[in-house]
């Protein structure tokens, strides 16, 4: 059973190159010409850990293949998965357009039945308004599937291997048969499969992102409340974290959420939820703290400098929103560097992937540094923004050499403070 995969972004790509690594033959489709282009040169053209080896391997085995042909991928294939984006639209509900581009596209060019799976992030109703769209261009027969996607940027090859679950939205038992059996490779350390209706597939990935924003705010506000107080949220963070019914993930305070799931995500079900007729309470809360989280930190970095960073030079270390991905969508970085600049300050800044992307965001009114090291010759201070494993243990002797005051901005807490107060460092960081 052939698979095509619509749209070869980091959710496509990853889940055409898993489902092929599982011996299925793959083609991946997108309408991005230049993407094709050099995934058929064996080129990536996004930084993901072991992708681009697992691409090659399934490529040069004959496995998985790239085509800008959406005729030619649906025709072969009796499972189309639709995973191209689904961006926030101006009045912040999700704009399905693209995802209904691709059912009328699979309608017109379909030959005989085949199972359409949705794995964009979409609102419910979703599925029934592809079905609808690919139902107005074929007369052919087909069914419709909501199986969204929980893999994160920079672990997305191990958590699609080894997903937590998989959720399938279906009506049909035979037609959860065959996907189940399509993710039998990927569970088998007996990790659920839950087959439920479309509409809770459909809620229960936005359920799971708002959820997860909510604890990194929750955090953010906990880490501002220790700060006033003189608690440290590191161990705020393991006393709670250590109690099973909390649980010790996604409790770091830093910058807030970025990247292209979370933002989006938490907007659309607000946005669901108006609808409706439900206010979101909690979410609105969610959000204004994930903004106003930034300011607070750039408002530290401000006071430090007596609110004047005109002549002033800030290294800062990271630009993706989170660390091994070159993904620069709603990094803090852009809201960080952008307040900087306004400031007056001048920017050197170093991240081991982002760097050709976060060129497309600032062009040339940020000095990009090859090293980190680079970065902070003749700084002001090093500003920390994405915790980059490489940023963990840096030789603090050379920084402090290389700056021309040793100051550091932790946006991550990636130190402890008392050994940087030990090293003569004025060290910044959060909720501590
Ligand atoms: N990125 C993540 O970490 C992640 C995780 C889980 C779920 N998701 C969801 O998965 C979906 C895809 O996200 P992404 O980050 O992979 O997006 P992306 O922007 O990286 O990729 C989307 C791809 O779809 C292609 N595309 C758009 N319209 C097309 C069309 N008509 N025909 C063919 N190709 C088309 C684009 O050219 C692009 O290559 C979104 O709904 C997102 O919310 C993303």
């Amino acid at each position: 059973m052939e698979v095509c995969v619509v749209g070869t972004g980091y959710v496509g790509l990853v889940a055409g190159t898993c489902f092929a690594d599982s011996g299925r033959d793959v083609v991946c489709v997108d309408k991005d010409a230049a993407k094709i282009e050099a995934l058929n040169a064996g080129k990536v053209p996004i930084y993901e850990p072991g992708l681009a080896e697992l691409v090659a391997r399934n490529r040069a085995e004959g496995r998985l293949t790239f085509t800008t042909d959406l005729a030619a991928g649906v025709q072969k294939s009796k499972l189309v998965f639709i995973a191209v984006g689904t961006p926030q639209g101006d009045d912040g509900r999700a704009d399905k357009r693209f995802v209904l581009e691709v059912a009328r596209g699979i309608g017109r060019t379909m030959n005989g039945y085949k199972i359409i799976v949705d794995k964009s992030t979409v609102p419910v109703g979703t599925a029934e308004e592809v079905r609808a769209a690919v139902r107005s261009e074929t007369s052919h027969p087909f069914d419709v599937v909501s199986n969204p996607e929980f893999l994160k940027e920079g672990d997305a090859i191990q958590d699609f291997m080894k997903p937590d679950r998989v959720v399938i939205g279906t009506d049909k038992p035979e037609v959860a048969e065959v996907i189940k059996e399509l993710y039998a490779p990927f569970v088998r350390t007996d990790k659920p499969i839950l087959v439920m209706d479309i509409p809770s597939a459909e809620m229960t990935k936005y359920a799971a992102n708002a959820l997860l924003a909510t604890k990194i705010s929750f955090m953010n506000e906990i880490a501002r409340v220790c700060e006033r107080v003189g608690a440290d949220v590191t161990a705020v963070r393991k006393g709670i974290g250590s109690d099973s019914r909390i649980g010790p993930h996604f409790l770091f305070p830093g910058l807030g959420y970025g990247g292209s799931c979370f933002p989006k995500d938490v907007q659309a079900v607000i946005r669901t939820g108006a609808d409706h007729g439900v206010e979101m309470e909690i979410l609105d809360a969610v959000e204004r703290v994930n903004q106003s989280q930034r300011q607070h930190f750039i408002d530290k970095v401000m006071r430090h400098f007596g609110n004047d960073l005109s002549g002033r030079t800030l290294a800062v270390w990271g630009l993706s929103f989170k660390p091994r991905t070159d993904d620069m969508r709603m990094a803090p970085s852009v809201t960080i560097i952008e307040a900087f600049l306004q400031a007056g300050a001048i920017v050197r800044a170093h991240d081991p992937e982002a760097m050709p992307e976060a060129k497309r965001f600032f062009g040339d009114r940020v000095v990009f540094c090859d090293t980190n090291y680079a970065a902070i010759e003749g700084a002001d201070a090093v500003v920390i923004v994405t915790e980059w494993n490489e940023f963990r243990r840096p030789d603090f002797e050379r920084v402090r050499a290389s700056l021309k005051q040793p100051v550091i901005f932790d946006g991550r807490n990636l130190y402890n403070k008392d050994e940087m107060q030990a090293l003569g460092f004025s060290y910044h960081s959060i909720g501590r």
